[in-house]
């Protein structure tokens, strides 16, 4: 037995997420933490929201609140959404939390004692109306290169350059629309990033079997050369920097916020007596760490996150696999929180239940590339596979159950040929599917689950049950019990992707349900359910869904 450390990148507290977000990160790591608990393992999966840096600060300052409250506010939305997509967390932490400033400033004053920590002056944009700096991409003003006139401090959208804010013609505040720029001169700390570089080439040099995505964004940074990096800002809201003559800084955000998945383990421990931080993030070989993220977040998991680790000198582990997805774009075009374009996490939960959401997001992840949401592939996607497959399966197996058997798992009869050659397709399928999960490969997984339920649904579909009752009650009886047990397959390995669907059924059948029994071989999975056992018919569980309803969620998230 391993024991699973199991990460996903942490939301940003200011906003209802879309489904993006839940595609890209959350919900592949409910998936993977869903299957290893169900496998026998030891799973420790930890979330929390990253609450820090200017978004949330300016989030707050418009909705008129002072930025704790608005912070404890939005992160306990988002909870409650989690919660309600099934989102089976040990822990869901904040970065704002006692935990996280504390570590954080422990992690910065081992790295300042070893001698990776630089003090520099660099010039911040000040804007006197705003009374604040502003970081460089709140400085908007006109390209240098395109002229387009809406160029951001870091980086123009238009030619795709980066920039410095002092380029910038005619530069403003995003924040108010100031003009009053100013370039004032302020000391920070940079960490000195480029001398981890060897260290870090040659741990991701070892990890040929994470993804090529991954692999190839991290290995692009390394080869244009690591640059120092500066980790303080210029703001109230943050964890402050305990340094002389840094007292009015914190940290920057992407400095603290991966540190919160440490401090999310140390919450949790101290939570209930006997449990250990440690023993997951000290744990050695004995714990393997899976992260799932973004690609936009790849650079700060491969490069400064691991550097900051290594640098500490403490003996955390890096991560052992690190899942980036692609982005899962909507209609054509990108999920966009400020423009509400997309469908948000919250409204698709008051249309549909979890389950519905969750199936189509795993099996059309954005794995080996982007993956386009369309009201009319998902509508067509989860009739198929929710109704037409799987809820057809439990409904007729279990309304067939009823009517000829009396409600009861039947008894009698032997296993023939028919059920011989089940069992041989059953090993193959089952056997791709621990490999594809093994192997975090979303797609594949939920391909083998809907494999295993159509072999289930033409065994049935082949053996007739209702005409073979007719004149072999027998060999009726033999049918049934394999078609409930291959309901019972169905719904187990179905458990990590939908939940409350695959519980729902199993406790029909009077299993466990969370977590369900995994299902061993083929042999085993026709032959579990004992004979006389008593069965209920669980609700209908998958009602066929029309694009309207659809279109009209959509329409109601846009502005
Ligand atoms: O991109 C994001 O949503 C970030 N808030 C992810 C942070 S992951 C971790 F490092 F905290
Ligand atoms: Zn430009």
């Amino acid at each position: 037995m391993t024991k699973f450390l199991i990460t996903s990148a942490l939301p940003y507290v200011n906003g209802v997420k879309h489904l993006g977000n839940l595609a890209g990160s959350l919900l592949p790591a409910d998936i993977h933490a869903r299957y290893r608990r169900q496998t026998g393992h030891q799973v420790l999966f930890l979330c929390g929201t990253d609450e820090h840096g200017t978004p949330a600060e300016l989030a707050a300052q418009a909705a008129g609140l002072p930025v704790a409250d608005y912070c404890a506010r939005q992160h306990a939305v988002q909870a409650d959404i989690y919660r309600r997509f099934d989102l089976s967390f040990d822990h869901f932490s904040r970065t704002s939390q006692a935990a996280n400033h504390k570590l954080t400033q422990e992690i910065f004053l081992r790295l300042d004692a070893a001698g990776h920590i630089e003090a520099r002056t660099i010039q911040q944009a000040y804007s006197p109306t705003d009374g604040r700096f502003l970081p460089d991409r709140y400085v908007v003003g006109t390209c240098p290169h395109c002229g387009d006139a809406n160029a951001r401090g870091d980086q123009c959208e238009a030619c795709t350059r980066l920039l410095d804010p002092e380029a910038l013609v005619a530069p403003r505040s995003a924040v108010s629309g100031a003009t009053d720029i100013e370039f004032r001169e302020s000391r920070h700390l940079f960490l000195k990033l480029s001398a981890f570089a060897p260290a870090l080439r040659a741990w991701l040099d070892r990890r040929n079997d994470w993804p090529l995505l991954v692999r190839s964004i991290a290995r692009k940074w390394l080869d244009e050369g690591l640059r120092d990096r500066c980790i303080t800002r210029d703001l109230s809201w943050g964890v402050p920097v305990p340094k002389a003559g840094f007292a009015d800084k914190v940290f920057y955000v992407w400095f603290d916020a991966p540190i919160g998945y440490i401090a999310a383990a140390v919450e949790w421990a101290e939570a209930v007596p006997g449990r250990d931080w440690r023993d997951w993030w000290q744990g050695g070989d004995a714990v393997r760490h899976v992260q799932f993220l973004a690609k936009d977040n790849v650079p700060f998991h491969t490069v400064s996150f691991p550097a900051t680790l290594l640098g500490s000198g403490l003996p955390l582990k890096l991560p052992d696999v690190i899942k980036g997805f692609n982005w899962l774009t909507y209609e054509g075009g990108k999920f966009s929180t400020s423009r509400r374009r997309g469908i948000f996490t919250d409204a698709a939960l008051d249309l549909l239940p979890a389950d519905t959401w969750r199936w189509w997001l795993a099996a059309n992840a954005p794995e080996g590339s982007d993956s386009d949401f369309t009201v009319e592939r998902f509508v067509d996607g989860v009739n198929k596979d929710l109704a037409d497959t799987f809820g057809n399966l439990v409904n007729r197996c279990l309304s067939f159950t009823a009517s000829a058997f009396g409600g009861t798992v039947p008894a009698g009869g032997q296993p023939g040929p028919a059920e011989q050659a089940l069992v041989a397709r059953l090993d193959l399928e089952l056997a791709a599917l621990c490999r594809h999960h093994d192997g975090l490969a979303l797609r594949k997984a939920a391909a083998s689950v809907r494999s295993l339920w159509k072999i289930a649904n033409s065994y049935v579909a082949e053996a007739a049950p209702w005409s073979v009752v007719r004149h072999d009650r027998q060999r009726a009886a033999v049918i049934t019990r394999t078609a409930l047990n291959l309901v019972r397959l169905s719904a187990s390995v179905a458990w990590p992707f939908i939940p409350k669907a695959a519980s729902l059924v199993l406790m029909s059948l009077g299993e466990p349900a969370d977590p369900p029994t995994w299902i061993g071989d083929g042999a085993m999975a026709i032959s579990a359910l004992p004979a006389g056992r008593a069965l209920s018919m669980p609700p209908l569980l998958f009602p066929k869904i029309t694009a309207q309803s659809l279109l009209a969620a959509a329409a109601s998230a846009s502005p």
